[in-house]
């Protein structure tokens, strides 16, 4: 049996740990969160533990799984690797290099896995599109060209998720299709540029996030990648589009799908497990339950179909992970830092040329 503790039982922690809950040979002891711990706790049949302290010096707990806000994901994974704790983190990591590179460090010394909740890596399509690339199927890959662009209106408050300095904005918030792009080209960039602006969304009524954001990223042997994010667009799009030398590959996340085209012949795969799951996340992107490009989740709030699948084959493999089962090539780099790192490290480059408004490489970053 591994015993699981949650830090951060709102919106998604609270499913992590139902859905970890149903896992095999595995059981949620206790969670801590200042506001929402005791009713969820109330909820699992399991302790709710009065500081962070407490819960990460529990004997009786194996793993850590770290989701309070993006902001506050540092302390929780020191302190769990400290007391010697394996740990799952949300994504981002963190909202900086130095920051990332201390936690991944902290976990390597003290001897703990310390597994990236990068959620993109369990989707069917994504995985899929990794295998076409590796039978050579689209040839050798060019360029992607990402994009998760919606229009947000005015919300009953200012959540978290708006505000820079807590949840470093869409580039970091949503810093799913960075990290995908890289997993599909293989690494990092080279060098980057970022164009970024809060054309649409200023005032007490929104956060300071750009609503806005454009990158271009320059990958060795003349591979290039184009990334757009933002909430200050009135036609919503979210995919991510693939272009090879022989055939290309798009990942539709709007109009759930995937599609690989090769000598104009198309072909369609599930970009989730299910039929069911496609057409759940369609309806929503054509309905009207959007926030500005994506459904913001909050407590209380379940999250849908599609993305319970997705948390219920991550759960699946870090408790596989926890007893010892043996992990596939194209997993380790989510166990050994590697991704988390990569990911802020491209972030933060993006962030700096943004800033001084000139080209960054990634060399500036990671030395
Ligand atoms: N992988 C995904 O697709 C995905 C989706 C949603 C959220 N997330 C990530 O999960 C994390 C949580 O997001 P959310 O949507 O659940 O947000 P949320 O606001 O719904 O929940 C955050 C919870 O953290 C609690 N909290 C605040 N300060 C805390 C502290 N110091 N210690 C412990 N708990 C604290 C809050 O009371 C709240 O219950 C974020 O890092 C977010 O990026 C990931």
């Amino acid at each position: 049996m591994i015993n699981y503790a949650v830090v951060g039982v709102g919106y998604f922690g609270a499913e992590l740990a139902r859905i970890m809950k149903e896992q095999e040979d595995a059981q949620v002891v206790a969670v801590y969160d200042p506001e929402n711990g005791e009713t969820i706790a109330k909820e699992l049949s399991c302790d709710a533990e009065a500081s962070l302290e407490s819960l990460v010096s529990r004997p009786d707990v194996n793993c850590v799984i770290v989701a309070s806000p993006n902001y506050l994901h540092k302390e929780p994974v020191i302190l769990a690797a400290k007391h010697g704790k394996n740990v799952f983190c949300e994504k981002p990591i963190a909202l900086s290099y130095a920051d990332c590179d201390e936690m991944v460090k902290s976990c390597e010394e003290n001897h703990v896995i310390f597994m990236a909740g990068h959620i993109m890596n369990f989707f069917n399509g994504v995985h899929h599109a990794k295998e076409l690339i590796n039978e050579g199927k689209i040839g050798k890959v060019l360029y992607c060209h990402s994009a998760r662009n919606g229009w947000e209106d005015v919300q009953e408050s200012v959540s978290w998720k708006k505000i820079r300095e807590k949840s470093g904005g869409h580039l970091y918030h949503h810093i799913h299709e960075l990290d995908c792009v890289q997993f599909l080209m293989g690494g990092m960039p080279e060098e980057v540029t970022m164009e970024a602006g809060n054309v649409a969304h200023q005032g007490e009524a929104f956060g300071d996030e750009d609503d806005m954001i454009f990158i271009t990223a320059r990958f060795k042997d003349g591979r290039y990648a184009v990334m757009e994010w933002g909430s200050a667009f009135r036609w919503p799009e979210h995919y991510l589009l693939i272009q090879g030398t022989e055939g290309a590959i798009k990942l539709d996340m709007f109009d759930a799908g995937g599609t690989l085209k090769v000598d104009g012949k198309e072909s369609h795969f599930l970009l989730h497990e299910s039929k069911e799951e496609d057409e759940d996340r369609t309806r929503i992107y054509h309905g009207t339950e959007m926030d500005g490009a994506i459904q913001y989740g909050k407590p209380g709030r379940k999250p849908p179909l599609w993305l319970q699948g997705i948390m219920k084959k991550e759960m699946a493999f870090l408790n596989g992970v926890m007893h010892g089962k043996e992990v596939s090539d194209e997993y380790k780099p989510l166990l050994t830092g590697e991704a988390a790192r990569a990911a802020i490290a491209t972030a933060d480059a993006c962030t700096k040329s943004r800033m001084e408004d000139r080209k960054v490489k990634l060399s500036e970053i990671i030395g």
